[in-house]
């Protein structure tokens, strides 16, 4: 299995139609749309009512990546709305395991993301509701931004906590992929990949085809 999400955060807001049917023919798995609160992380990128806009523009997988304090707020739009997998930070104050719980009642994928700081153990308590471990390989916030030293050793180790568990969850990376980190994410056990200045940045064809070739 190999999935390459595109996001979103990336493209030009100015001509987001465009920017995403051209990624829809370039051949992406699925799109991803980071939810930022300002408050889980300083920044704001959107909400829901931009999600729904999204999801009248392509026919693709939606993969959201809640960067919000309170993600049992955004659930029931997202449900409405069809997409198909939902992540949310380990990191939240009073923790994930409502919201996963939530978004597997709703009869979504869970994922759980985990910050660069917070060791993959943190992962074990939640391993039979999540179907998508997501480890941040730069820090939550912002795109465009370098692939942190000690991501592939962190990928490396959870794959194997995930053997030991017999655990067929997915591992997501998100934040630094290019061309050239991507053979390092995939080579330790990656199988689902964010991309967003890599797909978004030029010509979003020539990207993908990049992306593709570098695996
Ligand atoms: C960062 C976001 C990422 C971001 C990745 O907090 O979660 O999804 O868009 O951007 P790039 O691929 O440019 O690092
Ligand atoms: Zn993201």
């Amino acid at each position: 299995m190999f999935e390459l999400c595109a996001s979103i955060l990336a493209a030009d807001f100015a001509n987001l139609e465009r920017d995403m049917r051209a990624a829809n023919a370039a051949g992406v798995d699925a799109f991803h749309i980071d939810v930022m609160d300002g408050h889980f992380v300083p920044a704001i990128s959107f909400g829901t009512g931009m999600v729904r806009t999204m999801e009248r523009l392509t026919t693709k997988p939606l993969d959201v990546h809640l960067m919000v304090e309170k993600p049992l707020d955004f659930l029931p739009e997202l449900e409405e709305l069809g997409v198909k997998r939902v992540s949310v930070h380990y990191e939240i104050p009073g923790g994930p395991e409502a919201a996963l719980r939530a978004i597997c009642a709703a009869g979504m994928q869970a994922g759980l993301v985990l910050n660069p700081e917070t060791p993959v153990e943190s992962a074990l308590p939640y391993l039979a509701q999540i179907s998508q471990l997501l480890l941040m390989t730069v820090h939550p916030g912002r795109g465009g931004q370098v692939y942190l030293p000690g991501s592939n050793e962190k990928i490396a180790a959870a794959k194997s906590l995930l053997q030991g568990q017999g655990s067929n969850t997915v591992i997501q990376v998100d934040g630094g992929i290019t061309p050239g980190t991507l053979p390092g994410a995939y080579a330790t056990g990656a199988r689902s990949i964010v991309a967003g200045s890599a797909v978004f940045g030029g010509k979003i064809d020539e990207n993908v085809k990049m992306l593709r070739v570098a695996i």
